[in-house]
């Protein structure tokens, strides 16, 4: 479903340009549960904001179901954000300001729902998450887990293709580590939504299915 072709990237630092993807070749079948890993500044997040639609600035190819990316202007690449594609980060990245129930909500807001289409919706997916209790609270009112928990739901609420998590337990204690990654498991297995995670941690690669190295932009598939 999605196939990087060649993809190369540089970022111009002091008048020169300085090559971070490499070359890239990537497939991700629908249902994979892919593990991106390599060192700290290798391209990791680079390579992961392109194939989310946030970055178009790079050489080779992207097709999505047979579709190039490369040649979408603005306006589509937003819409395949929007609609294709839900984002964890390290840090949750929940809006502060608003509830949990408002936090998951945005995305279907975004998409043309309106308000009263989306409650049920939402209270529904968190208490598939565990959380269901925690709708009418504020992001610092919950711990990191449940926050992460919520930063799930708000990515998948739209039903998307794809999830892409950058270092998700990267800020999460072992067990609770443990638990999102039982959450992305579940989605995966169950749900047969396809993830693209980006970890530093060897445990959480036993959850994935496929597992590629990035070293100095760099991609290679790891055999298993
Ligand atoms: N906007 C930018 N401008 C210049 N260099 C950047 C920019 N973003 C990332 N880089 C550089 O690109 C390299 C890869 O970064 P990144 O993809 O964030 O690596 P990783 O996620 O593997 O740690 C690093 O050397 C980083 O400093
Ligand atoms: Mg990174």
């Amino acid at each position: 479903m999605i196939k990087l072709d060649n993809v190369g990237k540089a970022y111009k630092v002091d008048n020169q340009w300085v090559p971070v993807l490499k070359d890239v070749d990537l497939e991700v079948k629908q249902g994979d549960f892919l593990a991106i890993m390599g060192p700290s500044g290798s391209g990791k997040s680079t390579l992961l904001n392109l194939i989310g639609f946030i970055d178009r600035n790079y050489s080779g190819n992207y097709f999505l179901e047979g579709d190039k990316v490369t040649l979408k202007g603005d306006v589509d690449l937003s819409k395949l954000r929007n609609q294709r594609v839900g984002f964890v980060f390290q840090h949750f990245n929940l809006i502060e300001t608003l509830t949990i129930q408002e936090n998951v909500e945005l995305p279907l807001l975004y998409n043309g729902w309106n308000n009263r289409q989306t409650k049920d919706k939402v209270t529904e997916l968190l208490e598939k998450l565990g959380i269901g209790d925690k709708g009418s609270k504020y992001p610092k009112q919950l711990s990191g887990g449940q926050q992460q928990r919520a930063a799930i739901a708000r990515a998948i609420i739209n039903k998307p293709d794809f999830i892409l998590a950058d270092e998700p337990t990267g800020a999460l204690d072992s067990q609770t580590s443990a638990d999102i990654m039982n959450v992305f498991k579940r989605l995966n297995e169950e749900d047969g939504v396809t993830i693209i995670l980006v970890t530093h941690d060897s445990s959480t690669v036993d959850y994935c299915n496929r597992v590629v190295i990035m070293q100095d932009g760099i991609l290679t598939e790891e055999a298993r």
